[in-house]
């Protein structure tokens, strides 16, 4: 799958975001290596430490699937206020410790929307090992 395709499969994901705390909506798209996608939004709650990102969520979609470490190949991410346009929203350090847990960082690759152009978008992406040094692990 062409990477401005995961985007916008992320971009989608955020139509079911519950976000009425921070009226800030994320969507993430998870690719398998065998070219599965899924979906993911974040899910706020009135206690918002219990608040699951749009990483998590798509993540623990794929395990809950019976997908297994090794089985990723990337991540999309795109955010923005519910009803504006997409602003740039890399993820944060709890979803870049559980990805670790699942993926090879110096393989796996970790992408943002910038902004929405005419034809697509315009994104960041680098590997997770770009992003997150020294992973916890027991
Ligand atoms: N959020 C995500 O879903 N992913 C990120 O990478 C950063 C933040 C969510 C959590 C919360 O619902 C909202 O964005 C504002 O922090």
């Amino acid at each position: 799958m062409e990477y401005r395709d995961l985007l916008a499969e992320a971009k989608a994901a955020r139509e079911n975001s519950y976000c009425p705390y921070s009226g800030f909506a994320v969507g993430a798209a998870l690719l398998t290596k065998d070219g599965s996608v899924y979906r993911g939004c974040n899910v706020e709650n009135a206690s918002y430490g219990a608040t699951n990102c749009a990483e998590r969520t798509a993540l623990f979609a794929a395990v809950a699937d019976g997908r297994k470490s090794g089985d990723f190949e990337a991540i999309a991410i795109a955010g923005g206020p519910k009803n504006g346009a997409l602003i740039p929203c890399p993820p944060c350090g709890i979803c870049r410790q559980v990805l670790s847990e699942f993926v090879d960082p110096a393989d796996f690759r970790v992408l943002w929307v910038k902004e929405e152009t005419d034809d697509g978008f315009n994104w960041e992406e680098h590997s997770l090992a770009e992003l997150f040094a020294s992973a916890f692990a027991l």
